[in-house]
């Protein structure tokens, strides 16, 4: 009992600070499904108003986000063209059919890039015969990528398309503060690349729930009514909302941190045996280390790591992921480099 473990597992670990406790105690609530609560209220103002869009509508939760969206975009059958290893298509319990009633098309990225020409060439001809394309979702930053930022550039090409063919954009921007710390880009310079965007507040924004769906009016009305089937209309959600614009002052600036940490780990394991970095480049808070030590593999070194008071998550045999976050300080850092050092030089190779 008692060692404090440097928690890499995932950014959902970080706690509400004392600012957001505080501001919980005292917040100004009301009813928020009879629409009277002015901090959610002023939560979803404020949201709408940064990624330059009309309306916002907090949830709980982001994959409740993502599915409203979806479901919000399109009718039943409809086709949905996801990215093959899209949060919103892997790990939504299969949300995407189930509450959308989406017909889902993947396409592999490149660090969640869909490639535009593919995109284009999977876009349905006016047919009978076939779904109509109604949805082209997109993630940023990109989980299974390692935390990728998708460019502006890219990005701008995309919208470009799905301009030309009048088909919406839904970003699943969960981690788009990440990419906003590393860039400098305006989140309204962003939220122009789609339709709607969610964003989550309980990842490197530290709040204790919740998440924000952003689009047009007419939109978020919709996926309001999506929300109340979910069961996802909170009452006296201002408690939370108030974490959120707290959030956005005091958490916000200590994301590119967060990020420069991630790059100082994957620094530190680069040199070291039997371990390699599995993603291209380290844009953001999150790392995927591939275990190629002949003697070890991921849940076992995962196991050796929480011995040494780090805890990281083992992704399948091979991979492991750390990912950076409020609560993870530079001597954390250390401790998991000096861990792994120990972990890979201690084991025989086989
Ligand atoms: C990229 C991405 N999108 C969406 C979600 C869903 O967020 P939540 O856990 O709040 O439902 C996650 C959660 O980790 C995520 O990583």
């Amino acid at each position: 009992m008692g060692q404090r473990f440097a928690d890499f597992r995932s950014d959902t670990v970080t706690t509400p600070t004392a600012r957001m406790l505080e501001a919980m105690a005292t917040a100004r609530v009301g009813d928020a499904v009879l629409g009277d609560d002015p901090t959610v209220d002023a939560l979803e103002k404020r949201f709408a108003e940064l990624f330059g869009h009309e309306a916002a509508l907090f949830t709980p939760s982001g994959t409740m986000s993502n599915q409203c969206a979806v479901a919000a975009h399109i009718e039943p059958g409809e086709e949905v063209i996801v990215e093959s290893d899209a949060h919103i298509f892997m790990y939504e319990g299969g949300g995407l059919s189930r509450v959308g009633g989406a017909h889902v098309r993947t396409i592999a990225g490149e660090a969640g890039m869909l490639p535009v020409d593919e995109v284009r060439a999977a876009v349905r001809p006016p047919s009978v015969h076939m779904p109509r394309t109604a949805l082209i979702c997109l993630e940023q930053t990109h989980l299974f990528s390692g935390g990728s930022i998708l460019p502006m550039s890219y990005l701008e090409s995309l919208r470009a398309l799905s301009l030309q063919l009048g088909i919406p954009v839904h970003i699943d921007g969960a981690r788009i503060f990440n990419a906003l710390a590393e860039t400098g880009i305006d989140a309204a310079d962003y939220g122009a690349m789609c339709d709607s965007m969610s964003v989550s507040l309980c990842k490197g924004l530290s709040c204790p729930v919740g998440s924000l769906l952003i689009g047009s009016g007419a939109f978020i009305e919709r996926a309001k009514r999506v929300r109340k089937w979910l069961g996802g209309g909170m009452r006296q959600a201002g408690y939370l909302a108030i974490c959120g614009l707290i959030a956005l002052d005091e958490v916000l600036p200590l994301l590119s941190d967060d990020n420069a940490r991630c790059r100082k780990l994957g620094g530190a394991i680069l040199g070291l045996p039997g371990l390699q970095i599995a993603q291209p480049n380290i844009d953001t808070n999150i790392l995927f280390v591939e275990i190629t030590h002949p003697g070890l593999d991921a849940p076992m070194v995962e196991a050796a790591l929480s011995d040494h008071g780090v805890l990281a998550l083992a992704i399948g045999d091979r991979l492991l992921r750390f990912v950076t976050h409020r609560l993870v300080s530079d001597p954390d850092i250390d401790r998991a480099a000096q861990a792994l050092q120990e972990i890979v030089t201690a084991t025989p190779r086989g």
